[in-house]
């Protein structure tokens, strides 16, 4: 691919890092040094354990928290605090628990209504209209708008904080493991929801998930997050079909009718990630690694492009694919 049919980066996450203060000395690196590239009009899904910072670089995204350090910008312009408020608008957020954005004392409609108001989205008059059009995006009737959030079924909740996301006319969409809570046969419609929202509106998202086999689906492109930083980022295929960092490979060994062919034994990925407030020097995967080396206990691996639109965080990428048993009983 040429760097003009490079598609166009509309957030850009550069060595961002966020630490919690933790007692005197010691400090929790919720993020630490996060690249990630969300491109125009596609689905990036943001997948890894409990713990791994996904939330925490969600927040820094939506501008409910800052960074450490690190950039974040947004079509090439850094988001810095004073600019924030316009971006603000363009990057919404969806939450897990969708009662975090919805008042519980207002029906649907008071709600959307004060957001288009206080935003100017349309003039007093087409309000009625904007109220109509929003409710059709995420597939409910008119009707809906005279509930409260608590009449709604758990999915339909979901909707409904969705269409408040997007009552200011975001580009980006963040959504904060918008189906976890949700049972699995109502998961399916609001994937399907996602998607539509996208070819409808040409929305940005950043999707994330604790769980690959929820994203499969839907992500053009999955980045694998490992405490605090990305283990691996790529099309959502090559990703399934190559993965390169064992604990992608891991992942997806989890669930067992994904696993690829050439990975007929993989390793099982044992116990907890270890604490942020102590990480492992070198890797921070090699505690958890079953194919971890002399280098890997020393240094950290960068995440490092090994094919077009592949990155993996991996002092062996490219040598564990093929036959991970064998490698293993060669390294040990
Ligand atoms: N406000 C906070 N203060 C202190 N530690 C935090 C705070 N928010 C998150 N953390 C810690 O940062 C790490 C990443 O958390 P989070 O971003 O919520 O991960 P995820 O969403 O992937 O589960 C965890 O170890 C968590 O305990
Ligand atoms: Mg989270």
């Amino acid at each position: 691919m040429s760097a003009a049919e490079q598609p166009a980066a509309v957030l850009e996450v550069r060595e961002v890092t966020k630490r919690y203060g933790h007692g005197r000395r010691d400090t929790l690196r919720a993020l630490d040094g996060v690249d990630l590239t969300l491109h125009r009009g596609e689905i990036l899904a943001l997948v890894g354990e409990s713990g791994s910072g996904k939330s925490t670089l969600a927040k820094i995204l939506a501008g409910s928290t800052s960074q450490t350090s690190g950039q974040v910008l947004c079509d090439g312009v850094e988001i810095t605090a004073r600019r924030h408020s316009t971006a603000r608008r363009r990057i919404q957020m969806v939450f897990q628990d969708p009662y975090s954005s919805l008042n519980p004392r207002m029906t649907v409609r008071s709600a959307l209504s004060e957001v288009l108001r206080v935003h100017r989205v349309v003039p007093r008059e087409q309000i009625a209209e904007e109220l109509s059009r929003l409710m059709s995006l995420v597939g409910l009737d008119d009707s809906a708008l005279d509930a409260y959030p608590s009449q709604f079924s758990g999915g339909q909740r979901q909707r409904i904080a969705i269409a408040r996301a997007l009552a200011v006319r975001p580009d980006i969409l963040i959504a904060d493991e918008p189906v976890s809570a949700l049972d699995v046969s109502v998961q399916a419609t609001i994937l399907d929801l996602f998607e539509s929202l996208r070819s409808e509106l040409g929305l940005s998202v950043l999707f994330i998930a604790h769980n690959l086999a929820v994203v499969q689906h839907l992500a053009d492109r999955i980045a694998v997050m490992y405490l605090g930083r990305i283990a691996e980022v790529a099309q959502t295929d090559t990703l399934f079909a190559s993965p390169e960092h064992p604990y992608t490979q891991a992942l997806i060994a989890s669930v067992p009718r994904m696993r690829p062919r050439d990975l007929e034994q993989p390793p099982a990925l044992d116990g907890e990630p270890p604490s942020p407030i102590h990480l492992p020097t070198g890797c921070r995967f090699n505690p958890r690694c079953a194919y971890a080396q002399p280098t890997c206990l020393i240094d950290e691996p960068a995440l490092e492009r090994v094919a077009e639109g592949h990155s993996v965080a991996c002092w062996f990428a490219g040598q564990l694919q093929q036959a991970p048993t064998k490698q293993s009983e060669e390294f040990a």
